[in-house]
């Protein structure tokens, strides 16, 4: 049986201004959910970030326990889909943000927005990954849809590379064969970055603006995890049939372009949404996250922290100070 009382973080709307504590909840106090799951890690991601900090309307309503990801123990369930003991992943599906989230020890969800933890992973790995690996994975099968491949050794490159989608993105794609470039502003983190698999390191500078509306074509694929006037400057330098897959707004979110590498290129952006990723591409992103996820490069990108340190994390994270991921344990 699962404690009585929980702790939880409560964002809770107060005299128009957002709220978050962290609380002692009564267990009859979480929503409907056909699964109680006994919640071990959650993780930070940069919209935890900002629901935590009351930025960005992450929050849909009140009172809401933030956290878009968990891993845990299922302990009651009204599915046939899951047993008492079952160890169960969840990411997006608006939890954290319309219905009660992983910062807290109890989550009770949908049956059918869980997914069986994958492979070999544990629970603390499956959040090391968490909503920014999964979200890398889709960008790399979304690009490989279109027709990337490792025999192409153009280089491939990765913005806000030494974050959580870019961190994992990097490991990924360099298992995977393919000759990264990691484009970051910290070059404290250079060797980080070379360490997960980057052959070369690119000033985040050299991306900041758009330059001509075509450039020679250096790209055969791109992960954007920054938006704005960096995504502006990687489509003039995509090659010939290239894709971006556009994940990410961290340093902005309109796009300030030409229509030239569209038409003259036939370069393709390729949107990334994970919260709404229908099953069957989330349980493929999750076998091949088990499989193609160095779990080295993984233990190496986290920092596991408290419940407690939320607050002080979110600031970080909304700052770009994070390297790689945070993984929380709720019960520390
Ligand atoms: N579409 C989806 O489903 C989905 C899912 C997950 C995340 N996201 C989005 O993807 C982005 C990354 O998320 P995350 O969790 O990986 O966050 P993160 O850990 O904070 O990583 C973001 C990285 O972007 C770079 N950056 C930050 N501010 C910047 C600026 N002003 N200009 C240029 N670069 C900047 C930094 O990388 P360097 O230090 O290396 O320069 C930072 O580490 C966020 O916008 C997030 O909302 C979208």
């Amino acid at each position: 049986m699962p404690q009585d009382t929980f702790k939880a973080w409560v964002a809770d709307q107060k005299d128009g201004q957002i709220q978050v504590e962290l609380r002692e909840l009564a267990r009859e106090a979480l929503p409907e959910g056909e699964v109680l799951v006994e919640v071990a890690y959650s993780t930070l991601n940069y919209k935890d970030g900002l629901a935590m900090t009351g930025q960005g309307k992450i929050i849909r309503k009140f009172p809401l326990v933030p956290g878009i990801d968990f891993s845990g123990t299922v302990v009651e369930s009204a599915s046939p889909d899951y047993q008492p003991g079952d160890k169960v992943v969840l990411t997006g599906w608006g939890v954290g943000e319309s219905h009660w989230g992983g910062f807290a020890q109890l989550a009770r969800v949908k049956a059918g927005w869980l997914v069986p933890l994958p492979g070999e992973l544990s629970l603390k790995q499956a959040m090391g990954i968490g909503t920014a690996g999964f979200t890398a994975m889709l960008c790399i099968m979304a690009l490989e849809a279109k027709g990337l491949a490792p025999t192409d050794q153009r280089e491939v490159v990765v913005t806000g590379a030494a974050g959580g989608v870019g961190s994992i993105a990097v490991a990924l794609l360099a298992n995977l064969g393919y000759n990264v470039v990691a484009s970051t502003g910290r070059a404290e983190l250079h060797d980080y970055l070379r360490w997960l698999g980057a052959k070369q390191i690119l000033d985040r500078s050299a991306l900041a603006k758009p330059g001509r509306p075509l450039e020679s074509e250096r790209w055969a694929g791109a992960v954007d995890t920054v938006g704005g006037d960096t995504l502006a400057a990687l489509l003039p330098g995509m090659a010939q049939e290239t894709s971006i897959a556009a994940c990410g707004n961290a340093g902005g979110f309109s796009l300030n372009t030409t229509v030239f590498p569209f038409i003259l290129r036939g370069v393709s952006i390729l949107g990334i949404n994970s919260v709404l990723t229908p099953r069957p591409r989330r349980l493929e992103a999750w076998a091949r996250l088990a499989r193609d996820l160095p779990l080295e490069a993984l233990g190496a990108m986290i920092q596991e922290s408290p419940l407690a340190a939320l607050p002080e994390l979110s600031q970080q994270i909304l700052k770009g100070q994070i390297k790689g991921r945070v993984v929380i344990d709720v019960n520390a």
